[in-house]
């Protein structure tokens, strides 16, 4: 039975359709609103407002609940791999055995970048930021790889050429920003086990693959790899819908992922943490501070605009944390902070009102330090687990019927209509 919303307005009776989705979330079709009433809808930050219907990932924010095409976080999590785990999102099934080993000889196949690209990435300042880097490299990629379009294996061809070299790219950057000697993909080694030996393999100290760390970097980028309408997917989508190529695309999505809002936050929960070891750990001080409405202070990594209760992926990570850094023998004076910090603002009346949890963001630093990985590449390894997604979703933008180019109309609140004024008058 189809339902309606029904509203009056200047004396008329309009009525709307009511999408109800899968698992039961209901929306207001008003694709029509402004040709039958003349009116658009104002929602600031889209706080309320569905750009698409979407059948690649599922959250239940008040539940805490995350899936990708129906495939619980925490089983994937448990028993899936990253490669495995991108396959699902760009194909909306698991893969068989013999269509898994075809998605990984290809992605090793793509693994290597045009030798002519280092020039680039040895003329960025020593300084730069990895994120600039990275998101102006992806662009960049299409002058050497110009995108395939003309079947769907070209486009799939593409698709995991990008997925490949992202990983080759983020590892070459960290080791000419380090003035060390660039080291090649193997084609023995798997996904994540490759980027950690291109990121730390060196004549002095070769690297010992170990497959704990391996598993676990797994797990980090598969609680990354997808979130439905973020931030910097729905820059994915805007940007695509213009029909640029889907390099670009993608870079626009790593330029949204930078900010400390966003992605950025696992650098800013980082330095966050940091400021309060160094004033002695005083953790009392920065959940008073974050409730401050004058202070711009926000405690970093915790909140979430759709989580209104801990994010599923948040729970993982701190339980990785707890098994990772045992395991390597690393004890972070980072993490203790990081716990107390939950623990008084959990129990916090602000914080419970307000439905503060940590976020993906919370620990994930902390794992990515064990690992070896500098800070400042934090929200790079975000931008590597999320680029499944942000390529399932672009795929679903570009296949999807009822797309169009994105261009949100306004409410003008400026001066009305007024003569210009020669200088000689002003
Ligand atoms: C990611 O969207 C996604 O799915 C993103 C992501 C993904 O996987 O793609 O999950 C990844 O970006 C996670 C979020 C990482 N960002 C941070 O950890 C930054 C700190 N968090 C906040 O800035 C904030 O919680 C946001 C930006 C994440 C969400 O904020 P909203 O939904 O825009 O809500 P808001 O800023 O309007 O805050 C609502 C209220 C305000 O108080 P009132 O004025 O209503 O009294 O909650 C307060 C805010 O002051 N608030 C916080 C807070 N977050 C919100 N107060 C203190 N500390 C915080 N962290």
């Amino acid at each position: 039975m189809s339902e309606y919303v029904k509203f009056e307005f200047d004396g008329q009776l309009y009525e709307f359709p009511i999408i109800t989705g899968t698992e039961g979330e209901k929306a207001i079709d008003i694709a029509a609103l402004r040709k039958k009433t003349g009116l658009i809808t104002l929602d600031p930050g889209f706080v309320n407002t569905g750009s698409c219907e979407s059948q690649i990932t599922f959250m239940d924010g008040e539940k805490g609940v995350l899936r990708y095409r129906g495939i619980s976080i925490e089983e994937l999590a448990e028993h899936s791999t990253f490669v495995e785990t991108s396959y699902l999102l760009m194909n909306g099934e698991l893969p068989t055995l013999e269509e898994l080993t075809n998605i990984r000889v290809q992605l090793n196949d793509q693994s290597l970048v045009h030798e002519d690209m280092q020039i680039f990435f040895q003329n960025f300042p020593r300084g730069a930021s990895p994120m600039g880097i990275l998101s102006a490299m992806v662009n960049a990629l299409r002058s050497f790889y110009p995108e395939l379009t003309h079947t769907e294996e070209a486009i799939n061809k593409t698709l995991l050429r990008l997925l490949s070299k992202i990983r080759t790219m983020a590892a070459m950057s960290y080791k000419i920003s380090r003035g060390h000697k660039v080291v090649y993909p193997r084609a023995d080694l798997t996904y994540c086990a490759n980027f950690l030996n291109m990121m730390f393999d060196n004549p002095v100290n070769p690297y010992e693959i170990d497959k704990d760390v391996v598993k676990a970097l797994n797990v980090f980028w598969i609680l990354h790899a997808d979130h439905e309408q973020n931030c910097s997917t729905a820059a994915v989508r805007v940007v695509g819908s213009g029909r640029v190529n889907v390099y670009a695309a993608i870079s626009a999505g790593i330029a949204a992922l930078w900010g400390p809002l966003h992605g950025g936050a696992n650098i800013a929960v980082f330095e966050m943490l940091s400021e309060i070891a160094k004033n002695g750990g005083d953790v009392k001080y920065a959940v008073e501070k974050a409730k401050d409405r004058d202070d711009p202070f926000r405690l970093m990594g915790f909140g979430h605009r759709v989580y209104k209760t801990y994010d599923p992926r948040a729970k993982i990570m701190k339980e990785m944390v707890d098994t990772v850094l045992p395991k390597l023998n690393i004890e972070d004076p980072l993490l203790d902070i990081a716990k107390k910090l939950e623990e008084v603002a959990l129990k916090d009346e602000y914080f419970i009102d307000h439905n503060l949890y940590p976020n993906v963001d919370f620990y994930s630093g902390i794992f990515l330090r064990a690992l070896g990985i500098p800070v400042n590449m934090f929200t790079v390894m975000f931008a590597i687990g999320r680029l499944p997604g942000w390529i399932a979703q672009w795929r679903e933008s570009m296949d999807d019927p009822h797309w169009k180019l994105n261009r949100p109309r306004q409410i003008y609140i400026g001066p009305k209509q007024r003569k210009y004024i020669p200088m000689d008058k002003r």
